[in-house]
């Protein structure tokens, strides 16, 4: 990587992000997602789809998860990518805000059917679920929507994370494995650096 030819990182990590499912990467727009319990001031991390758009990624939470929660009251988070089969990693750090109902709408038309259902069954703030109940609203919302898409449900919402620095990390240009860091510039723009290891 030349970090001096790349102008806009974001568009970057999109590149590589289709190139990872280009590749066979099984879920190569998963990422984990970093957030900060405020009341006991300490890490949170799970996996969540994300999207680009624009200068932004963006993903879908469940107000009443715990990252619901937690980005409600601490809008920094971060997101870490990983590609086995490639080796490859990128860590973004940023700050995020709610999509409005349009953008979450569009994003959420991009989803396959059968997450959408999922998403629509699942209780994540329920501590120990019934996974039978689960199964029975699955079920149903598989009777209802069977020939149309599910709408998504007003406890689904869009956030977006605008990135203050992004770190692309892959073995292969070099054995020592060097970082290729960007940084948002205060006056706009991006500072980049190669960090060696
Ligand atoms: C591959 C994969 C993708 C996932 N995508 C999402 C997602 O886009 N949004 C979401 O809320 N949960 C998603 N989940 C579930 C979360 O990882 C997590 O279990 C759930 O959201 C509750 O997390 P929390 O209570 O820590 O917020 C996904 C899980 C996996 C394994």
């Amino acid at each position: 990587m030349n970090v001096s030819e790349v102008t806009d990182p974001v568009g970057h990590l999109g590149e590589w992000i289709e190139s990872a499912r280009r590749r066979g990467e099984s879920d190569a727009h998963a990422a984990t997602l970093a957030t900060v319990d405020p009341a006991f001031v300490r890490p949170s991390v799970r996996t969540v789809y994300v999207q680009i758009d624009g200068d932004a990624l963006v993903f879908f939470v469940n107000t009443r998860s715990g990252k619901g929660q937690q980005l409600r009251w601490h809008p920094h988070a971060a997101l870490c990518f990983f590609w086995r089969g490639l080796q490859q990693q990128v860590n973004v750090e940023g700050v995020v805000d709610l999509l409005d109902d349009e953008a979450a709408d569009r994003l959420w038309a991009q989803r396959s059917h059968e997450s959408t259902l999922v998403a629509r069954s699942s209780e994540q703030h329920a501590v120990f679920g019934d996974l039978d109940a689960f199964h029975a609203r699955l079920e149903q919302e598989h009777d209802t929507y069977s020939f149309h898409r599910a709408p998504r449900p007003d406890n689904w919402l869009g956030y977006r994370l605008l990135p203050t620095r992004l770190e692309f990390w892959a073995t292969g240009w070099h054995r020592a494995r060097p970082r290729y860091l960007f940084e948002r510039a205060p006056g706009g723009g991006w500072q980049s650096a190669v960090q060696e290891p």
